[in-house]
């Protein structure tokens, strides 16, 4: 799917009250077992929409979390959906277009991506951007569903295949579990 600006094509998806798969049982063991416990370590959570996984990572498994999406309509979401006192930084920040020096942190023990990677325009360029933002021993966790377990009518919100080797090329380590139709990576630079 090419999408000429993202804030123009989500803003008025999250506004009109589209919602996309929540974070059910299932996932939430698979991401705790494959991302050790945060303990106030710094995550960035891209694509964050309304918040759901950045305040999972954050109450449940103790990241210090800042979630930046592009469209103010879901920041907007997610901000009031969010404890007064306490919970992750909700930013809004174009990922392939923005400045990522205006981020909090310069390194984040946890980059993750969900439901996001498939409607990237410069995959390449946005791999190296999650590369500068992983220091040694830190985790990419990107969660997207596949375009061959889905209908022909959804195929454009799943990755191709070769989109898959894109993206586990060139880590130190590659992990994968398949949740029904999605894929959920963890990669290590
Ligand atoms: C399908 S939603 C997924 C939202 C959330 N990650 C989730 O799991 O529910 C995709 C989100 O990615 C955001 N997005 C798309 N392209 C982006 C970009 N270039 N920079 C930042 N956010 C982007 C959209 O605004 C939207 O909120």
């Amino acid at each position: 799917m090419t999408i000429t600006d993202p804030a123009d094509y989500w803003d008025p998806l999250w506004a009109s009250g589209r919602r996309y798969r929540s974070l059910g049982p299932e996932e939430q063991q698979l991401t705790r077992h494959f991302l050790s416990a945060g303990r106030g370590r710094p995550a960035l959570d891209i694509g964050c929409g309304d918040g759901t996984l950045a305040r999972y990572l954050h109450a449940d498994l103790g990241y210090r979390t800042t979630a930046i999406d592009c469209s103010s309509a879901a920041l907007k979401i997610a901000q009031a959906e969010q404890n007064a006192n306490d919970g992750p930084v909700f930013q809004q920040l174009d990922i392939e277009t923005g400045d990522t020096s205006v981020l909090p942190d310069a390194g984040y023990a946890l980059v993750t991506c969900r439901l996001v990677f498939a409607f990237i325009k410069d995959k390449p360029a946005f791999l190296d951007r999650i590369r500068c933002l992983l220091p040694p021993g830190g985790t990419f966790w990107l969660v997207t569903p596949l375009a061959e377990r889905l209908p022909e009518e959804r195929k454009s919100i799943g990755i191709t295949m070769q989109q898959a080797e894109l993206l586990t090329a060139s880590w130190s380590s590659v992990r994968s579990e398949d949740l029904d139709s999605m894929r959920c990576y963890a990669l290590r630079p």
